[in-house]
């Protein structure tokens, strides 16, 4: 090994990759194959946990994002929130994944779930804690610049950081649906819609949340620009 494969790092790992990723660690953390009921288990661990990675960088992303609205550094917080709408595309691609999935082995893996649901999600858990402070704290920050909200939009291109946090934010919140849109279909494809879930929740009820918008007035303000501007 010459100097410079050697590791420095401390800790678990034959080399520094290994160890500052810890992926002895990660890499135990999927069933082994002895374990397995069917070898599916691999894919949907997979999906599973690289998901709720991708949805705790984007929940941090906008709890600092909330964090830097307060501090009127709306440039900074709009830098992260790209980034944490990445994710969400991310999570709901990871999606397709699952299709692969045959309908009726998947029954052979669901057996082995006990009452694991995805309500239980901490990744979702967190975006339902970080996503309101957000939404305060922009309002907030228009309301110190003096605006309502429609001001926002008819002068956005002189409050270009504040424009473009709103314009953000419902994205942020569109990605979100997308991705509920997107789960209610492979859930519709692989366990069917009319069945109940792991805790007993009807597949159909959990369809609904498609309808849940974090920032409901950023969809309703379109209503009133376009009947504000409607030809007499
Ligand atoms: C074959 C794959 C999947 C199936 C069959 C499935 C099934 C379900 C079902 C039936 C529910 C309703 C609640 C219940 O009774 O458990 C649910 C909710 C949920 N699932 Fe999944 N799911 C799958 C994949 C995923 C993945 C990959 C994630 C990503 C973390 C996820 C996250 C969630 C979340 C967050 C909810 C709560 C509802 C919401 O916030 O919209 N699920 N899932």
């Amino acid at each position: 090994m010459s100097e410079t494969t050697k590791p420095v790092l401390p800790g678990p790992g034959a080399s520094d990759y290994e160890r500052y990723l810890r992926t002895d660690d990660l890499l135990s953390l999927q069933k082994a194959p002895d374990e397995w009921v069917h070898r599916d288990e691999l894919l949907f661990q997979t999906v599973h946990q690289s998901s709720e990675l991708w949805l705790k960088l984007a929940w941090n992303e906008i709890e600092e994002a909330a964090r830097l609205v307060d501090d009127d550094d709306l440039a900074a917080a709009n830098r992260l929130l790209r980034r944490a709408i990445d994710c969400y595309k991310l999570v709901t691609a990871a999606l397709d994944m699952l299709e692969h999935m045959s309908p009726w082995e998947y029954t052979e893996v669901r057996k082995v779930l006990g009452h694991g649901s995805g309500f239980d999600s901490p990744g979702f858990r967190e975006l339902r804690r970080v996503a309101k402070p957000l939404g305060e704290a922009f309002h907030a920050a228009r309301e110190r610049a003096g605006m309502s909200l429609t001001d926002v939009y008819v002068h956005g291109r002189e409050h270009e950081h504040l424009y473009t946090l709103a314009e953000l934010l419902i994205e942020l919140d569109e990605r979100v649906i997308v991705w509920r849109v997107r789960h209610f279909k492979v859930v519709q494809r692989t366990i069917g819609a009319d069945v109940v879930g792991t805790q007993g929740t009807p597949v159909e009820v959990m369809g609904r949340l498609i309808h849940h918008s974090f920032y409901p007035e950023l969809w309703d303000i379109r209503n009133e620009l376009t009947r504000m501007n409607l030809p007499e």
